[in-house]
């Protein structure tokens, strides 16, 4: 009687047991250590081929029970939660706003899939607390086209001994401690004071740069977004080169 059970699963979700992550991420469940009282906006990044599909934010997901709470959907608020979807950039953002400790769980950024078929998705791992063991000064950045921007990633004292990492999110390439010039013309360098914080320098911005990033400890990781405006007028952008 299948109305009945739309009607009866209609803000819940059963999966079976078969993806990891929202398409061909093969590493483990993103973990992130938050405060309380703060506001937090995570990218969830997708397959093109789901770019017509709904997103949604989901709480409370128990693996096991292939279950979990559906707390927003695409481009809406519900109480603290708002879900925003930028199709051109196959993406979709989560902001959780006034984190309580009770917020503390597993989650999913999962893209809708109709009919029989599992939705897709990706597990993150949210913890908050009054002292959250990574945070960033500024969790939003902004530079000029061949400018720079810095970013200081702060981290608790158990995380010393742990792999520093600036990651991209779109394409998961990672930057480690050192000076690491990409592909294009920006550099990244990344420098550990080895207490409580690294920072991370991007120079020689390129528009392509835009986007977010992650800066990770170990398993801990905070979402930074960088956007890029166009040069000063009167300088030559690398790209004229
Ligand atoms: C959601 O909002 C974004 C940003 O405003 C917009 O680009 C996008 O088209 C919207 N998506 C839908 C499905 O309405």
């Amino acid at each position: 009687f299948i109305s009945y059970a739309k009607i009866v699963f209609a803000q819940n979700k059963v999966w079976s047991n078969v993806s990891a992550g929202i398409e061909s991420w093969s590493w483990s469940s993103r973990q992130l250590s938050l405060q309380s009282g703060g506001t937090v906006t995570i990218p969830c990044h997708y397959n093109m081929k789901y770019i017509q599909h709904k997103k949604y934010w989901c709480y409370d997901a128990k693996a096991a029970f292939n279950y979990c709470k559906i707390l927003a959907y695409g481009n809406t608020t519900k109480g603290r939660v708002t879900v925003t979807d930028y199709p051109a950039q196959s993406l979709f953002t989560v902001t959780m706003r006034d984190l309580r400790s009770g917020d503390t769980g597993m989650y999913w950024c999962a893209v809708e899939i109709e009919g029989l078929w599992p939705d897709v998705k990706e597990d993150i791992y949210i913890t908050v607390k009054s002292v959250p063991d990574m945070s960033v000064e500024e969790s939003s950045v902004s530079g000029q086209e061949g400018g720079s921007v810095s970013v200081q990633c702060l981290y608790s004292a158990g995380h010393q001994n742990e792999l520093k990492q600036w990651c991209r999110s779109k394409d998961q390439r990672c930057y480690t401690v050192g000076r690491t010039d990409t592909s294009q013309n920006s550099a990244v360098q990344i420098n550990d004071d080895g207490r409580r914080s690294f920072s991370v320098e991007m120079s020689g911005l390129q528009k392509s740069d835009a986007g977010w990033y992650w800066c990770k400890t170990g398993d801990l990781q905070v979402p930074v977004h960088l956007s890029v405006s166009d040069a000063p007028p009167g300088t030559i952008a690398n790209t004229d080169i």
